[in-house]
């Protein structure tokens, strides 16, 4: 569900024509949609109403300042992975005593930052973490509360790159040594156990998978209350996928109501940690069409978008729709819809059937919202595009199209290069 639709052959943004927005901050831009955006994160949270829980929304997914102080003003708490997500959740507002942090690198100064914050739960992937944490945590006076992340290997069944609760992969403490895990944990004296956390992946279209995870998890748990550790928090991850082109995942509702009922008489706080399933249909990217041509084997549709800015189709393959910004009645080809990074890996479809297009035409890149901007860089030197929110007919710009001074911002030419002869 969400509020990008036609009315009179023009693509609109809840009230407002995409057309009349890209006039005014120019092209390509990331459009996000209030309404869908509440939508979203209320059916989710609401989806939980019977049981005691906290969701966390993951802040990688979009990290925009603005978009984490709307989810703060509808009570959510914030997954970070960083000290810079963990910065943003802050600046955005959010209760320090709502922010889980994750991550299976985390350096001592991002500890010491979030012990000094004062967060909810550390969510720790390593022994050797463990130390660190209990170290920072010992130097600076604190108690640090912690979960440990571990790994299930449970198969998500989607794509490897975004499969995380698997032996293979590089996250978690394997569901085996935990035991011990916790136990080193109970003996550091700078460290308090309070929860217990595990992510198996993203994008996850089936609920059997997450159940499956909850269920080793909660045997964990009785285990580890059995030798007197308090587990207070059960972290469940993110992970719930959405429709990009014909995936039918499971509705907030249903995902919820299996968990539900494998909870229900289990004592603890349920964490969430959704991203994708909260903004990914929220936001699109806009470009415009600036050049095409064709060879006998291909037709291109250049536009002004590249892999720097939407990089999920050339490093995932995923799937994204492309839909005309003004419908017109034109005869349907099949091309590549590329962008301007000199990388032959820079589309953002490949052999796609749609519309003719022309130069100066608008596209809107659907269901761009999570792991968009998020995943933007400079590659090519290109600026990072603006990022606007819609509500209703009014339109804000949430973050301003960088400038040519940003791209050289903190570089440095020494001396002896100016200045060979000295
Ligand atoms: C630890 C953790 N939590 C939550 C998420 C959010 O996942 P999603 O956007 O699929 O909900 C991720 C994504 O990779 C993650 O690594």
């Amino acid at each position: 569900m969400h509020f990008f639709d036609y009315k009179n052959r023009k693509l609109y943004c809840e009230g407002l024509p995409i057309e009349e927005i890209a006039q005014r901050v120019g092209t390509p831009f990331y459009l996000y949609s209030y309404h869908t955006l509440v939508r979203h994160f209320t059916v989710f949270n609401q989806a939980f109403d019977r049981i005691p829980h906290l969701v966390c929304y993951s802040v990688k997914a979009n990290s925009n300042i603005a978009l984490i102080r709307l989810f703060v003003g509808l009570g959510a708490g914030m997954d970070v992975v960083s000290g810079g997500e963990l910065y943003r959740a802050i600046n955005g507002g959010a209760d320090p005593k709502k922010i889980v942090f994750s991550g299976v690198g985390k350096g001592n100064d991002e500890i010491e930052y979030a012990l000094k914050s004062g967060i909810l739960m550390f969510n720790v992937e390593s022994s050797q973490e463990l130390q660190a944490i209990n170290d920072v945590a010992g130097r600076i006076g604190e108690k640090a509360p912690i979960g440990i992340r571990v790994n299930p290997d449970i198969d998500p069944k989607t794509h490897p790159y975004i499969s995380t609760g698997l032996k293979k992969n590089k996250f978690g403490i394997d569901i085996r040594m935990a035991p011990k895990a916790y136990q080193l944990a109970s003996e550091l004296p700078n460290l308090q156990i309070i929860g217990i956390d595990c992510h198996i992946g993203s994008q996850l279209v089936e609920v059997e998978p997450i159940v499956e995870a909850l269920r080793k998890l909660k045997r964990l748990v009785e285990e580890l209350r059995k030798e007197g550790k308090e587990i207070l928090y059960l972290d469940l991850g993110g992970g719930l996928g959405i429709t990009y082109e014909d995936e039918e995942p499971p509705q907030p509702v249903e995902y919820a109501s299996n968990i539900l009922e494998e909870i229900k008489e289990f004592d603890c706080t349920l964490i969430l940690e959704p991203g994708r399933v909260i903004v990914g249909n929220a936001g699109v990217l806009v470009t415009r069409v600036l050049y095409t041509k064709e060879n006998e084997v291909k037709k291109f549709i250049i536009v002004d978008a590249g892999m720097n800015d939407l990089v999920r189709p050339s490093y995932y393959g995923s799937f994204h729709q492309i839909l005309p910004v003004t419908q017109e009645t034109r005869e349907e080809i099949v091309a590549d819809v590329v962008g301007p990074v000199c990388e032959s890996s820079d589309f953002l479809a490949r052999d796609r059937k749609i519309e003719r297009l022309r130069p100066g035409d608008l596209v809107a890149v659907m269901s761009a919202g999570a792991y968009g901007f998020s995943m933007s860089t400079n590659y090519n030197s290109r600026r990072r595009v603006a990022e606007v929110l819609v509500r209703d007919d009014r339109m804000y710009v949430i973050r301003h199209r960088e400038s040519y001074e940003d791209l050289i911002r903190g570089e440095e030419i020494p001396d002896f290069l100016v200045n060979p002869q000295e």
